[in-house]
């Protein structure tokens, strides 16, 4: 009699459970792709970046349209949407591109996204302000050791330093899949691009390699501070390099004079020796 009872209750709950955990893959999955795809040109909370600030968005504009824009970006602006071109106007001109695998279905989960976020005080996708106060050593360096592997990434990824090579660091060499970062604070404009870039790396080799497994704020401030002081080092120097070139180069030339005159007058020499000698 129990367990006849028991039985459908467990069922219930089990339901339940498949129910929740359908739902919560849904939204998961929004927000797998919020992070993989959008969060390179949007923040929702941290400001513009190359997109506009998604907080609150639906207050700006209304959920069809926007759900027909993020479908087709494209073919609204085309249309001469005056809402659409005020965007790309405060954009600079920017555009977003099309989607990749982009369905309605998709773009209605990731307002539903989007709303949710919104509402939290902050985001997980308000990306990262790093301010314009100098780093400390200790950043620097703590990001060198997570850059070499002597410091293992919270969530598991592969030290960098196994696929990328960076400034001079001495003794170590690193890999070649990766390009050289000397210059990547450069390349990727600076701090807050470039920490944004990190939380959700979206090119072919990183995403798969850090996609489930995240480099976290904490570690991204030291790796950023990290990439600035090499790139900061290298432009120093170049331009000690070049000024050591100079003076060697002047030494180079004041020397060859010296050289010169002594060789000249030694030949000069054999040959008004020569000269006198053939004159007996
Ligand atoms: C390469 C950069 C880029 C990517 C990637 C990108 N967007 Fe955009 N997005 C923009 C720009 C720029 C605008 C402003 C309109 C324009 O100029 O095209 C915009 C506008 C929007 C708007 C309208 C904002 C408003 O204020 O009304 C929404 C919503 C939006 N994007 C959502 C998304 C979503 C969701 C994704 C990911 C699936 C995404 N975007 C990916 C650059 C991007
Ligand atoms: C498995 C190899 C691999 C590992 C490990 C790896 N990267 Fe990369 N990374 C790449 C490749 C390859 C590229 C070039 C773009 C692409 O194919 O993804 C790249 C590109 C980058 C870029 C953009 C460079 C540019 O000039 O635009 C940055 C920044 C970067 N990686 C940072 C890191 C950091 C930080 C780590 C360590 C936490 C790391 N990578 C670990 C392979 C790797």
């Amino acid at each position: 009699m129990k367990t006849a009872c028991r039985w459908p209750s467990g069922a219930i709950l089990g339901l339940a459970l498949l129910v929740l955990s359908v739902h919560s893959a849904g939204a998961q999955e929004a927000a797998e792709t919020f992070r993989q795809t959008c969060m390179s040109c949007h923040t929702i909370g941290g400001g513009r970046l190359v997109g506009p600030d998604l907080k609150n968005v639906e207050e700006r504009q209304d959920r069809e349209w926007l759900a027909k824009f993020i479908l087709d970006p494209k073919g609204t602006m085309d249309s001469g949407d005056p809402y659409a071109l005020k965007l790309r106007e405060e954009a600079g001109g920017a555009l977003m591109p099309p989607v990749p695998g982009m369905t309605s279905k998709r773009a209605e989960a990731l307002l539903d996204l989007i709303a949710a976020e919104s509402a939290l005080e902050t985001s997980q996708f308000a990306g990262l302000d790093l301010g314009d106060e100098p780093f400390t050593a200790l950043d620097i360096r703590r990001g060198e050791e997570i850059f070499v592997g002597y410091r293992k990434l919270v969530n598991g990824g592969p030290a960098c330093l196994s696929c990328h090579t960076v400034g001079d660091l001495p003794q170590l060499s690193g890999g070649t899949l990766g390009p050289d970062l000397t210059r990547v604070f450069e390349r990727l404009q600076g701090r807050k691009n470039l920490a944004s870039w990190l939380l959700a790396p979206a090119t072919e080799t990183m995403l798969p390699v850090f996609a489930g497994r995240a480099m976290t704020q904490e570690e991204i401030v030291p790796l950023v501070a990290f990439f600035e002081d090499v790139a900061q080092q290298r432009r120093e120097d170049t331009g000690s390099a070049r000024l050591l070139f100079l003076l060697l180069g002047l030494g180079g030339a004041a020397f060859g004079f010296v050289l010169a005159d002594g060789l000249w007058r030694r030949r000069f020499r054999g040959v008004r020796r020569q000269l006198v000698r053939g004159g007996r």
